[in-house]
Formats: structure tokens, sequence, C-alpha cells
């Protein structure tokens, strides 16, 4: 009919500016281009936007790793303990056992001291049901945070991001608080600790399998990525020779407001009302913890309008967070999906009220995979200008649920057209943080062992 000819209409006028073109990306691509040169800098780092943070991680796995590790992953949707063995001869990292720890929100938003405990704890309980108890092992620890790394077993957190804000952190060493919490217990001990983000676990575990892996990235809770840069333009650490993967921190993309004409009303709001206004816009547009809080803005905005559900409001979809983002995916997949979750949401909706959310959705979720491809682009290039090829092939590890969730065509449609003369692989990590985290331990290891011999 007219009247619903002319909704469409609106709803398209509504939803315009989640739709970037093609150039908008190559702009978008081209500004983090930019801001990657001033994070590297060393009298530009202190006000980029984007931090570039050294890893010390200089080395993808060359098969010659072995040994007994743990693993602490922190920071993605659940915390989590491992036991993991890397076999030398059968080049594989196995997962002995693993367990999932809940972080209660209010742990999540207490002190450090309280939050240490808690991880010490459940490490504690973990070791003792696998009766590993008297044995010293060395630890990797995944801690997904912005952190300005002094060496591979020194880390100094700059900031929380996500879902966490846990007080006397920020500005600490993390390796410290870890071994004073196990020390404050006395009932078991561990070995050499090695900090690693989730970038980097992802990257390193696929580098086991793929030798070309040479960035990590990262599309769940939060997104992020790093990558292998040449020391020479690592300006913030001595030494010329050879490559260091960098954490590039893109989450933090925008901050100085250089995204500001792409940002929404409804991105504007999200990051009113988060734990950290300000602070990682370009995050605050692709990753879980805000996509499905976008929608539900925009849903609310729609109804107010009379353009859904005859201008019908629900508790649910007045209520902030209540629109998780694995509803988004959910809804993605068909119209009869969309019908049952608005019926949980207490709406009253009519077939082309399902219609509409389903587009919504969409949208919003394609937008995200196009900003993260122009960001991933953005990488791509700069490792293949780097190194002078007219063509580069490369691999991306990634992990995290969005990107699991969602079809990633999207995103690689994008990167190809924004980088042409990359050709690249994705290979979905599995357990990347915690088998890359033991990877990156076991490097170190091993490069220790080489330096003393
Ligand atoms: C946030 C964190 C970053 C992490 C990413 C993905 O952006 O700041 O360190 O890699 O989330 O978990």
């Amino acid at each position: 009919t007219v009247d619903q000819l002319t909704r469409v209409e609106e709803v398209e006028k509504y939803l315009e500016p989640f739709q970037l073109s093609l150039e908008m990306l190559q702009e978008v691509s081209a500004r983090l281009r930019k801001d990657l040169i001033r994070g590297l800098g060393k009298r530009s780092h202190h006000k980029a936007p984007v931090k570039m943070l050294p890893t010390f991680v200089r080395a993808t796995p060359d098969g010659t790793e072995k040994g007994d590790f743990l693993a602490l992953d922190l920071g993605g949707t659940n915390f989590r303990v491992l036991h993991v063995r890397v076999e030398e001869e059968e080049q594989r990292v196995l997962k002995m056992n693993s367990q999932i720890c809940a972080i209660p929100k209010e742990i999540m938003l207490g002190t450090g001291e309280q939050l240490f405990d808690h991880i010490a704890a459940c490490l504690g309980e973990f070791l003792e049901s696998q009766k590993l108890k008297g044995q010293t092992l060395p630890l990797g620890f995944t801690f997904s945070f912005p952190c300005e790394q002094l060496g591979i077993d020194k880390s100094i957190l700059i900031r929380w991001t996500k879902g966490f804000n846990c007080s006397g952190v920020e500005g600490k060493d993390v390796v410290k608080l870890l071994k004073e919490a196990i020390h404050r217990r006395g009932d078991y001990d561990i070995g050499t600790v090695a900090m690693v983000n989730d970038t980097v676990g992802t990257m390193m575990s696929c580098g086991y399998r793929d030798q070309n892996c040479e960035i990590g990235m990262i599309v769940g809770t939060g997104t992020n990525a790093c990558y292998m840069e040449e020391m020479k333009h690592v300006k913030r650490v001595e030494g010329e020779d050879g490559r260091m993967c960098i954490n590039t921190e893109w989450g933090g993309f925008g901050d100085d407001g250089s995204l500001n004409d792409i940002v929404t009303e409804f991105d504007v709001e999200v990051d009113k009302t988060s734990i950290n206004p300000g602070i990682h816009i370009f995050e605050k547009m692709i990753s879980g913890m805000y996509l499905g809080e976008i929608v539900r803005l925009v849903l609310v905005k729609m109804t107010k309008d009379q353009l859904l559900f005859k201008g019908q409001m629900s508790e649910a979809l007045r209520t902030p967070e209540q629109f998780e983002t694995k509803l988004i995916s959910e809804i993605e997949d068909g119209l009869d999906n969309t019908k049952k979750i608005l019926t949980t949401l207490g709406l009253d909706w009519e077939p082309v009220d399902a219609c509409v959310v389903r587009l919504v959705c969409d949208t919003i979720s394609s937008r995200s995979a196009r900003l993260c491809a122009a960001a991933l682009a953005t990488l791509t290039n700069r490792i293949r200008t780097n190194r002078k090829l007219d063509h580069l092939k490369t691999t991306v590890g990634v992990d995290g649920t969005v990107y699991r969730k969602h079809p990633t065509i999207e995103l690689q449609k994008a990167v190809c057209l924004l980088a042409p003369r990359c050709d690249i692989t994705f290979l979905v990590s599995e357990d990347g943080s915690g088998k890359g985290a033991a990877m990156v331990t076991a490097v170190a290891q091993r490069e220790s062992c080489v330096r003393s011999d």
C-alpha cells in the first residue's frame, strides 16, 4: 500500500547515516593509516588516539616450542583458566583442560585487589582439580586491555575498556598484581609469566598452523587487531632489526573526533551512557558490547515516530541493554525468528514491523563489518608497503563472538575492494587466547634459551 511505501522510504532515510559508501570507507582507512604512524612515533605517541603498543613479541612460532603451560584469559565474554601442552614433534598445541569462572559484575566494577584475589582463587581451584598444585608452570596471561608493555612480563594497564572498571589498577603492573594475589594465598606458585593481548594470542595460535599469519583480529565484546611491524618503525623501542608485533588498540580510533562525520546520533547516545564516555569510539560502532544497544536506540526512535509497532513501546524495548547483540544475528537468520523475538520483547507487531526490524539489524551489523574491513585493509596495505611488495599474501587470525556469529562475506568483500593488492586468508582461531598465550610463553622461553646459549 501507499502507506507502507512511504513508511519504507522514511525508514530508509533513518538508516542512511549508517550506510557508508566505498569512498567513505577508503577515507576512514586513510585516516587510520595516519593514526598508525602517529601512534608509533616517539613524540606523537602520547597524544595519539590509536596507541600502537609494542608487545615484545618478535617472532611467530617456528615449531620448536614445547612444554606444559597455564593460561589465563581475561577480558572477553568469560574468564577462563587453561592447561595447555605444546608438542614439538607434531607441531600441535593441545588443550589439556580448561575451566570457565564467572566474574560477577560487582567484581568487574570493584577494587583491583578483589579482582586479582578472585582470579588467583579460580586458578587455585583449577590447579587443585587438575592435581597441578605442586608444579610451577609458566603462565601466559591473556589480558585484553590496552597495556604499556615494558617487557614480556611487565605490563602497565593504560585504562580499562569494555565492561571493566576496577579501582587501583590503571597505571599499575598487572603481572605484579597477579603475583601478589597468588602470594597472599600462599598455597601454590607459578613460573615465568608472559603477558599477551587477545589479538596477539589469536595471531600466535594461528601462526602455528600458518607461517603467513601476521595479523590477529578480534571482533567480540570489543574490537582490536595486532600485526607484525618493522622494528625500524617502532620508534619507542630500541633496535632497528627484524619485526615486532604491535597491538594497535584500534578501538580508540576516533577518540580525537576524527570520525565525527560518520558518527550518528545513536552512537553519540551509546557513548554518553557507557561507563567510559569519549573512549573507544570506533569500538563502540563495531563490537558486541554495543551493537545491540545501537539497534535498540534506533528502534525506540522509530517507534516514537510512529514508524514501528503502531507507536507502542514495550518495557523491554525501553530498558537499556535489554536488546542483546546476539539477537541481531538471530534476527538476521530469518523473519520467523524475528517475529518470535519481537513477541518475547513484549511488542505488538505486524508483519511489516518484522521486516523493518530486520532491515535495521542488517544495516547496523553491515556497518560494523565494513568499518572493520576498512581498518583491516589499512593494516594489510601497510604490511605490503613496508615490505615494498607489489602483492602481499597474508593470513589473518580472527576470533570473537561477533565475527563467529555473523556472515563474514560482507567484511571479506569490503577488504578485497579496499586492499586490492592483498590476498587475504581468514583463519578462525580455535581457543586463540588460551593456546596463543601458551605459544607466546613458549616462544619467549625458546628465545631466552637461544640468547643464553
Ligand atoms: C578492547 C581492548 C583491547 C582488546 C579488545 C578485544 O578494545 O582495549 O585490548 O584487544 O577489546 O577484546
